[in-house]
C-alpha cells in the first residue's frame, strides 16, 4: 500500500471508497488508484460477471479488499436493495456511472425515450445513489466526486444536458452537505479512450481527429480522470467544493 506523502494522505487509515461503474474504464482506474493506496474500495454496476472479474483483479492486484455490489443505479428499487450491501460509513463516493444512447428518431416518442433514458443513466445514476446514502458520509472528511463530461459545455443534446444538470446538482448538494465538512466536486472529462463509451465509434480515424482538437495532441486516458479523481478526495483538497474540474487536454475552456 502506498500513501502519497504530499497530498495529506501519508499516515491515514484506510478509507472507504465507493466507486459507480467500477468495472471498467475510467470506474475501474479510479478503483485501482484507490486500492493502490491502501483504501477499501467497493465498486457498483449491473453487470454481475463483469463487476465480479474486475473486483477479483483488483484485489489480486493492490492486497485490499474490493467489494463488487450488483445494482442498476437508474432503478429506485434496486438502489434500496442494495443499500444494505452498501458501507455503513463512507469517506469518498465517487458517481461515475454513465451512458450515452446512440438512439435516433424525431417523433415525439423517440425524443421522450432518447431525454429521459439520458436522464436516467447519467442523472438519476448518480442522485438517487448520493441521496441516499448521504447520511453515511464521514463528517470532515467525506468527499462526492461526479463524474460527468465536456459535452456539459459543448451541447451535445440530451446527454450533455442530463451531465450539466449534475453540474447544477452538484452546486447545491455541495451547499447543503458543506457544514458537514463534506465536499462535493466535478470532473469533467473530454475524450477518454480506452473504455467501453464510444464501443465501435472510436476508430484510429476518430481518435485523430479528437486529439487534434485538444491542446496536447492526445484524447485521454481513464488513468488521467482517475488522477483528478484522487485529487479531488485527498485532504490538501478539503477546501475545494461546488467545483467543475475539466479534464480534457484543453480542448475547451470554462467551467
Ligand atoms: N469515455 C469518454 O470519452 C467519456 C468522456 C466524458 C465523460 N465520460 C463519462 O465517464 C463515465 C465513465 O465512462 P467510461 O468512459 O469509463 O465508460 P464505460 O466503460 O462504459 O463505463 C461506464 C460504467 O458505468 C456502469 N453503469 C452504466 N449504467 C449503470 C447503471 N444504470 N447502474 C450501474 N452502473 C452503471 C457500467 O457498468 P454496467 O454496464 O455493468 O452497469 C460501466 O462500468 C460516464 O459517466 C461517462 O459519461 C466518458
Amino acid at each position: 500500500m502506498v500513501r502519497n506523502e504530499t497530498d495529506g494522505t501519508a499516515g491515514m487509515a484506510p478509507r472507504t471508497v465507493v466507486v459507480t461503474g467500477g468495472g471498467t474504464g475510467i470506474g475501474r482506474a479510479v478503483a485501482a488508484r484507490f486500492a493502490a493506496a491502501g483504501d477499501d474500495v467497493v465498486i457498483v454496476g449491473r453487470r454481475r460477471e463483469v463487476l465480479r472479474s474486475a473486483a477479483d483483479e483488483l484485489s489480486a492486484e493492490h492486497g485490499r479488499k474490493v467489494t463488487p455490489v450488483i445494482c442498476d443505479l437508474a432503478d429506485p428499487d434496486d438502489v434500496e436493495a442494495a443499500l444494505g450491501r452498501l458501507p455503513e460509513r463512507i469517506d469518498v463516493l465517487v458517481n461515475n456511472a454513465g451512458s450515452r444512447e446512440a438512439a435516433a428518431g424525431a417523433g415525439p416518442h423517440a425524443v421522450l425515450a432518447r431525454w429521459r433514458g439520458d436522464f436516467e443513466r447519467n442523472v438519476l445514476t448518480a442522485v438517487l445513489l448520493t441521496e441516499s446514502v448521504r447520511d453515511r458520509l464521514t463528517p470532515e472528511r467525506g468527499r462526492v466526486i461526479t463524474v460527468t463530461s465536456l459535452a456539459a459545455l459543448r451541447g451535445g443534446g440530451s446527454y450533455g444536458a442530463s451531465k450539466a444538470a449534475l453540474h447544477a446538482w452538484n452546486h447545491s448538494l455541495a451547499a447543503q452537505l458543506g457544514p458537514q465538512g463534506v465536499t462535493c466536486n466535478i470532473v469533467a472529462p473530454g475524450t477518454v479512450a480506452g473504455t467501453e463509451f464510444f464501443g465501435a465509434r472510436l476508430n484510429d480515424a476518430e481518435l485523430t481527429r479528437r486529439a487534434g482538437r485538444t491542446l496536447v495532441g492526445r484524447v485521454g486516458r481513464p488513468s488521467d480522470v482517475a488522477a483528478a479523481v484522487v485529487f479531488l478526495a485527498s485532504p490538501d483538497a478539503g477546501f475545494i467544493t461546488g467545483e467543475i474540474l475539466q479534464c480534457n487536454g484543453g480542448e475547451l475552456l470554462g467551467r
